[in-house]
């Protein structure tokens, strides 16, 4: 039942109607604890939480609680939610070619295809091909057997606080052991580097004075044959691929200092090791960018992505991949297949989106709301001294809560906030709302935030407000 439907909306009516809508979603409740396993992430919250409709910034609830979105959707929701051009080349899509077998081709798939094609040549003045997936961790998949089929090797490299999915092949490349132990054996485990996390650097250095000393401990690698890293006489490396996310996403919304990457992909290219670039959480003009490496001067091998490419809609991934490793001699007929993967309502829409990022200004207008936002974030660590760090690349934001001394992580102030937010009861303004944060790094103590690109600086003003009044009350408790 919605409220907005309801013709005598009296005091004693609302009341009546609030208890109904609280029985029916406690009996929901009731039911998915009973039905629905437990292993995805919805018992993250202390309560898990009903929506019935969402609309460009916001979610809503059952009583129709407006809920401001700074995450959408783990950066999924970049063009807003129900967004009408993309809503509408899904129903086209419906009314003309709803599904199809992936064996036979539909137009949207190759006109995609060779939007991507031709984003990676505008980008980083490459050429390659595109192979689609249904979510990033399929695609992550797809992405490891090009690089075994093209290097012979099953050895990766990987950051400390990297996320790339969590099917067996991707578990093994991301940090967590946690999202591991349970499962068994994991003999092709990447290997984890540091990643360049200048407020907790990982070596006690200095950002000013550090000389980029953990790429140094890179290079520093391939020095001799005793570090275990690669054969000075044959040449290689024993790993194939480095994967990594130019900003990490689910690390902690962390942006690497200057010239890291370009040090860091000169040193893989002469050792044989291609680079894999994540841009499932922070492509699609997430940092101002379409591709977010696009900012840090290097050209990967292989890029992956996912989330955004449909605003969130019907799943759709894919990678990208140089000629070199792609070419039909290469990667042939049947190397890598699943049921849904270039469906047609997923190539419908992200076409779609494709052709609104061509014709949006989003290289001008994600840095400058960006920017705004880094300002409401500064002002918020001016007022709270429990946050300790505040960055931004783009609309891709990070605010680490910590103890008054601005230094020790505080999960449970994060982990507070979030659970607050989601109560959809905080008093701004005269109004009413919830928020939606999601929290990440590597203490779970980064409120991450990614808030939609078509934002207004009214909402961004508003989330200004929410923030300092959850973390106000929040640190009191
Ligand atoms: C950087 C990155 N890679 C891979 C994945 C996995 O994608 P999916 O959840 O669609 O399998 C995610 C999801 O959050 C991600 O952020």
């Amino acid at each position: 039942m919605n409220t907005q439907t309801m013709a005598d909306n009296s005091p004693t009516n609302a009341l009546l109607d609030h208890d109904m809508i609280e029985k029916h979603e406690n009996e929901l409740l009731e039911l998915e604890n009973k039905v629905c396993s437990h292993g995805d992430t919805v018992h993250y919250a202390q309560r898990p939480k009903f929506f019935e409709h969402c609309e460009g910034s916001y979610l809503y609830d059952g009583y129709n609680n407006a809920y401001l979105d700074l995450q959408m959707w783990y950066s999924a929701v970049n063009l807003g939610y129900a967004n009408q051009r993309v809503n509408d080349a899904l129903k086209a899509q419906i009314d003309k070619l709803p599904q199809l077998a992936c064996q036979y081709l539909h137009k949207e798939k190759v006109e995609l295809a060779s939007k991507v094609v031709d984003s990676v040549q505008k980008g980083f003045g490459e050429t390659g091909r595109v192979h689609f997936n249904v979510g990033g961790s399929q695609a992550v998949e797809d992405a490891l057997k090009l690089v075994r089929k093209h290097t012979g090797r099953q050895h990766m490299l990987a950051f400390e606080g990297g996320y790339h999915g969590r099917t067996l092949g991707a578990s093994a490349i991301t940090s967590s052991y946690r999202y591991r132990e349970p499962f068994g054996e994991f003999g092709d485990r990447a290997e984890f580097i540091p990643f360049p996390y200048c407020f907790r650097c990982p070596y006690g250095k200095k950002k000013e004075t550090c000389e980029l000393y953990c790429v140094q401990q890179v290079e520093r690698k391939f020095d001799h044959e005793y570090t275990g890293t690669w054969n000075p006489k044959s040449g290689h490396a024993e790993f194939g691929a480095f994967f990594v996310e130019s900003v990490q996403g689910t690390g902690g919304y962390v942006i690497p200092p200057e010239g890291y990457y370009e040090r860091l992909a000169k040193t893989c290219q002469d050792h044989g090791i291609l680079i894999v670039d994540d841009e499932i959480q922070m492509g699609f003009f997430r940092t101002g960018k379409l591709w977010s490496m696009e900012h840090f001067g290097i050209k990967p091998d292989i890029i992956v992505f996912g989330k955004a490419l449909t605003n969130g809609l019907n799943p759709l991934s894919g990678i990208w991949a140089k000629e070199a490793l792609i070419s039909p001699d290469k990667f042939g007929p049947g190397s890598t297949h699943s049921t849904f993967s270039s469906n047609s309502l997923g190539t419908a829409t992200g076409l779609e989106v494709m052709k609104i990022l061509s014709e949006g200004d989003y290289e001008k207008t994600v840095p400058e709301k960006g920017a705004y936002f880094l300002n409401i974030l500064k002002d918020l660590k001016s007022k709270h001294p429990e946050i300790g760090d505040v960055d931004g690349l783009g609309l891709a934001l990070r605010m680490e809560m910590c103890e008054a001394d601005g230094f020790t992580p505080s999960r449970a102030l994060a982990d507070k906030m979030f659970q607050r937010g989601l109560e959809g009861n905080l008093k701004v303004n005269g109004k009413t709302l919830g928020l939606i944060l999601d929290i990440g790094g590597y203490y779970k103590n980064v409120v991450t935030l990614a808030p939609s690109l078509e934002i207004t600086h009214e909402e961004m003003d508003l989330a200004h407000d929410l923030l300092d009044l959850l973390i106000t009350e929040c640190k009191k408790n």
